[in-house]
């Protein structure tokens, strides 16, 4: 039987998958959030979200995904992983992953040139003949290269008089924000620009209890108590991917040792054994208020 089923749950509560559904709605992720929607509603181009690993940004943007699949009004297409060798390949691989039904697609060697307008023309006859909103989500964004932060600056120039015809989502690590500052042909057009921060202790302890509840967890008890609460913040400093690994051990060092709440001295221990692999991130980890 799995650990947490002996421990009234029906669902993992803390693995560490980026899943939609484990997603509590910070006040920061769902500003983030709300604006992100809006802004592609509006068709308004550009939106950047930085914030250090384990933030939160992939599992925002499958929420996103979530939000939008099943969408008549919208096509999109997430990138995990924006290295792409030269700016040929990046202009490929947007006109096969939006589906894009033009012969040079299938050509043994595609020309750039050919490659852009038939993206244009198909994001022409999207958004424009048929309505539609197109929409490209781009994880990991501190990876891109110059020239493909040059491909996307080139893809927000497609535009009407009233809206932009491809709409950008950026979500990356805080080095992002160095590449990008100093273009200001792209730095100017976002429109919407978001930082997440670590949670707070309140913001804490009511993500626990999120995916406790999320993991289907009934009875009436906390399962965490509030100084074991107080010590995940103090070790994790607030960041939800150390959180949800921290709460994970807990939970799995109950199951060893035959208890049903996670003590304070339960995640001491997880914490000093940590420490003794000599495997905890030291560093402080940089923060940057919103850009
Ligand atoms: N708002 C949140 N609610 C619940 N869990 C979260 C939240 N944000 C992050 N997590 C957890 O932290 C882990 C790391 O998040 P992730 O989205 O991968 O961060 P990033 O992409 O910024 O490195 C996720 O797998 C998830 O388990
Ligand atoms: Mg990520």
């Amino acid at each position: 039987m799995s650990y947490f089923k002996i421990l009234g749950f029906d669902k993992e509560p803390f693995s560490t998958s980026p899943d939609p559904d484990f997603f509590f709605l910070s006040k920061e992720h769902e500003r983030a959030m709300t604006n992100i929607l809006i802004e592609l509603r509006l068709r308004r181009g550009l939106s950047v979200i930085l914030g250090d690993v384990g933030t939160g940004k992939t599992t925002l943007s499958r929420k996103l995904i979530q939000e939008l699949t099943g969408r008549e009004d919208f096509i999109f297409h997430i990138i995990l992983d924006p290295s792409f060798e030269n700016e040929g390949f990046f202009w490929l691989s947007l006109a096969k992953n939006l589906e894009i039904n033009d012969p040079i697609v299938n050509l043994e060697q595609p020309n750039i040139l050919g490659l852009k307008e038939a993206v244009e023309r198909f994001l022409f006859q999207k958004g424009v003949t048929e309505n539609k909103i197109v929409a490209i989500v781009v994880d990991e964004a501190q990876k891109l290269s110059e020239s493909s932060l040059e491909v996307l600056r080139v893809l927000l120039n497609y535009e009407t008089n009233t809206f932009k015809l491809l709409q950008l989502v950026l979500l990356g690590q805080l080095e992002l924000y160095s590449k990008i500052v100093n273009m200001s042909n792209f730095f100017d057009r976002i429109s919407f620009k978001y930082t997440f921060n670590p949670f707070d202790l309140d913001e804490t302890r009511e993500m626990i209890e999120f995916r406790i509840r999320k993991a289907g967890y009934k009875a009436n008890m906390h399962i965490f108590l509030e100084e074991a609460v107080k010590e995940i913040y103090q070790y994790s400093k607030g960041y939800p991917r150390q959180i949800t690994m921290l709460c994970h051990k807990a939970l799995k060092n109950l199951v060893l040792r035959n208890k049903f709440v996670v003590d304070e001295s339960v995640v001491k221990e997880i914490i000093e054994e940590e420490i003794n692999t000599g495997w905890q991130r030291k560093n402080s980890l940089a923060q940057k208020n919103n850009f």
